[in-house]
């Protein structure tokens, strides 16, 4: 278990209540960050909230859709005004969206998937851009691609789209903001065992992904949490504009 040396960090996290986002609310509030989580359901926010509580730091979790810009910008208030500033983003929250080939996909599927994977990272990374240069002390965005952000995959022609653009977001963001101590890095995982994933698929089909990646297995949600924390952390600091697959080899052929 590795720490990264985050104390006197503010950390937003969307989608912090499941699978990879809850994952990386461990290692960031373990590394000695302040925590906020949004995600859809009050619930399953308090969950992980109750597990934060034993690293001692200041916690918060929000309702939050992530594709209403509106409420984004609402949420970003409200944490700049409980945790006094926000250094850290995590832009994680996503979903599968329906397995249709391009063909067939409809614009309700196309709309829903685009939405919450573009919009919603596009929204809060606008929203953490705006709250870091007015604190004035810079910040590091973390935004959840995918290794679709740099290949394809049959049936998941939005999610595949969306994650490609969010790593050209993250570069052009990079650029924009480097004056302003912001970093802009995105993380590209191969398949990772959680809620999005069991959720969508049998465990044979897992085990036909598991054999597509180099170490013949998915990943966990806490190996991609330590790629983000580090990209979160001063460590980091010559990284910026870059995508970071970590998919087990999956890339690699
Ligand atoms: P998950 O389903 O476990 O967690 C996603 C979280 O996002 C959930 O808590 C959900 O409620 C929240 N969320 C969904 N829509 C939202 C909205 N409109 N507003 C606020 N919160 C919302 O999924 P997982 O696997 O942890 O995914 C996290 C991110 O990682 C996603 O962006 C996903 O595309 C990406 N990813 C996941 C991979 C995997 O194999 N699990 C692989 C590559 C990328």
């Amino acid at each position: 278990m590795n720490s990264y040396g985050l104390g006197g960090r503010a950390a937003v996290i969307t989608g912090g209540a499941s699978g990879i986002g809850r994952a990386c609310a461990h290692v960031m509030a373990r590394s000695g960050a302040d925590i906020a989580i949004w995600d859809r359901d009050q619930e399953a926010i308090d969950v992980v909230l109750k597990e934060l509580e034993v690293y001692d730091y200041r916690l918060h979790g929000l309702v939050v859709d992530v594709g209403d810009s509106g409420a984004v910008d609402e949420a970003m208030e409200h944490v700049v005004s409980t945790l006094g500033h926000v250094s850290i983003a995590v832009c994680n929250a996503g979903i599968g969206g329906e397995a249709l080939t391009s063909g067939d996909y409809t614009d309700a599927a196309w709309h829903q998937v685009i939405r919450v994977n573009l919009d919603g990272v596009f929204y809060t990374q606008r929203a953490a851009i705006r709250a870091m240069k007015a604190a004035g002390r810079g910040g590091s965005i973390v935004n959840m691609a995918s290794i679709l952000g740099a290949v394809g995959f049959p049936t998941a022609s939005a999610y595949t789209a969306a994650k490609h653009a969010v790593v050209g977001l993250t570069q052009a963001a990079a650029w924009e903001h480097a004056a302003d101590g912001i970093r802009v890095n995105a993380v590209g995982p191969g398949f990772i065992r959680t809620p999005l994933v069991e959720s969508h698929l049998s465990e044979e089909q897992i085990a036909a992904l598991a054999a597509q990646h180099a170490l013949q297995r998915i990943g966990e949600p806490e190996e991609v949490a330590e790629l983000v924390a580090w990209l979160a952390s001063d460590a980091a600091s010559f990284a910026t504009g870059s995508y970071y697959p970590i998919d087990g080899g999956y890339l690699a052929r």
